[in-house]
């Protein structure tokens, strides 16, 4: 196993990846992105290595996914146990063990800050943010929506309309979806109510966009069905917001109500070092959306909702595949290994920003560094402050031609998001690439 210093023994991208690479661009649609050019073989804990044998280590999880690193034992283990059982009977009609074990642990875990829920399991994120937008509209018999400039939900039509953070997820698939709002998202770092930074945890006043521009001069409060926020924003930079802005809507929505959802496909499954960053940040929503980290790379997602908002009835919502018994096998481990790793995850976080503090103090072209558990942001700036976008992109391709697979979000932003069973020695060791690659590349 892999557990020092990541090895490029041929310049990647190798032969053997770019015979793959020349296969999948004759084949596969032209609206993937591939950020460069990996193409791997396999993966393990958190190193994942090419066809042409180089290995690389992981800082992005397959952009916060492989929750327990890359096959995880365990998790290999109740994924091939389940799916030597039955690989699928459906959810919506019938019942198994696995899918009711794993809508009993979502629902303890939330339960000390959200009481009772109930859980509808899904295929993926966005069909949970679609599912959301439906219960929240099913339950307030209200159509309106308000979201974030800057945020990512999915690529399915609600989620898109939802989305905030680049126009080319929107472009061309008009109409979108009618009576979505979009409101500024608190961001200290460049707070968009100019509220000075210093000031940002108390004074946000991305909150009072909302009161005193869309409820006075668009439309009343009683016609909002939901408030849609990620807790931390993921694909717009990871951004931690003021508390002031969560508790602002928190208190929006109970003066209203309307229903609080947190899209936390990003941040969830242990990412902040507790289950939710609900519990980081200290405020309960009404609903949870849940995805990505919570079955290490499996295809499943989940809408937790208090039990008083779940109200629709037999038929109104359901899936085909949503809570597929192999992927609540993988899912069920998951959370237990993440449940068992909650303490390493805030010491290795900690030391993972603490050390990005001193490049900080070494490279001025880091802006900000912020955070919190293994939800790491750094953005990087130009001279004159403003954000340095291709640097960032020059960034990503030298880290990965030395072995370190880094990804960015934003406008010009590096996301850690490594596998949460990251050890604090092999933070180090990526950490110490950056530093080359810093160093190599200058300024901005
Ligand atoms: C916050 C957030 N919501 C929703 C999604 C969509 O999830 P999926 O790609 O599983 O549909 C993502 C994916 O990046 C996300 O980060």
């Amino acid at each position: 196993m892999q557990t020092t210093r990541p090895q490029i023994k041929i310049a990647p991208p190798g032969p053997k990846a770019k015979a793959m690479i020349e296969r999948d661009h004759a084949v596969t649609s032209p609206s993937y992105i591939k950020e460069y050019p990996l193409v791997v073989n396999h993966g393990e804990g958190s190193f994942v290595y090419d066809v042409d044998g180089n290995s690389y280590l992981d800082f992005m999880a397959g952009i916060a996914v492989t929750s327990t690193g890359h096959a995880h034992p365990k998790v290999v283990k109740a994924i091939q146990d389940s799916a030597s059982k039955f690989l699928h009977i459906c959810g919506t009609d019938f019942y198994y063990e696995s899918m009711v074990t794993l809508c009993e642990k979502l629902a303890k875990t939330v339960a000390p800050y959200m009481g009772q829920t109930k859980v509808f399991l899904s295929n993926s994120g966005t069909e949970a943010v679609e599912g959301a937008i439906k219960l929240a509209r099913f339950h307030t018999k209200r159509h309106k929506i308000i979201a974030f400039n800057g945020a990512f939900h999915g690529r399915t039509m609600g989620a898109i309309t939802l989305n905030g953070s680049k126009y080319t997820q929107k472009s061309g698939f008009s109409p979108l979806l009618p009576e979505v709002y979009h409101a500024p998202y608190s961001n200290p770092y460049h707070c968009p109510c100019g509220v000075s930074k210093d000031n940002a945890d108390t004074g946000c006043t991305c909150s009072d966009y909302i009161t005193n521009e869309l409820f006075v001069r668009h439309f009343q409060p009683s016609e909002v069905a939901a408030i849609i926020v990620e807790p931390i924003q993921g694909e717009g930079g990871y951004i931690m917001p003021s508390k002031k802005f969560l508790k602002d809507l928190r208190k929006i929505c109970d003066d209203n109500k309307i229903v609080l959802v947190f899209d936390e496909i990003q941040s969830g499954v242990g990412r902040t070092g507790d289950m939710y960053a609900a519990e980081t940040l200290g405020v309960a929503p009404d609903v949870i959306l849940t995805a990505k980290g919570i079955a290490s790379g499996m295809p499943i997602g989940a809408i937790i909702a208090k039990t008083s908002v779940m109200t629709w009835g037999r038929g109104s919502h359901g899936s085909t595949y949503g809570g597929n018994p192999v992927c609540c096998a993988a899912a069920n481990a998951t959370l237990d290994i993440i449940a068992d790793t909650l303490p390493q995850i805030r010491k290795v976080g900690q030391t993972f920003i603490a050390e990005l503090k001193k490049l900080q103090a070494k490279h001025k072209v880091i802006g900000d560094v912020r955070g919190v558990g293994l939800m790491i942001g750094c953005e990087f700036i130009q001279k004159d402050g403003k954000p340095a976008a291709d640097y960032v992109g020059k960034l990503e391709q030298l880290a990965f031609r030395k072995g370190l697979l880094l990804l960015s979000c934003g406008k010009s932003t590096i996301r850690f998001a490594p596998p949460l069973v990251i050890t604090e020695a092999e933070v180090k060791v990526g950490l110490e690439i950056l530093d080359q690659c810093l160093t190599e590349l200058g300024d901005a």
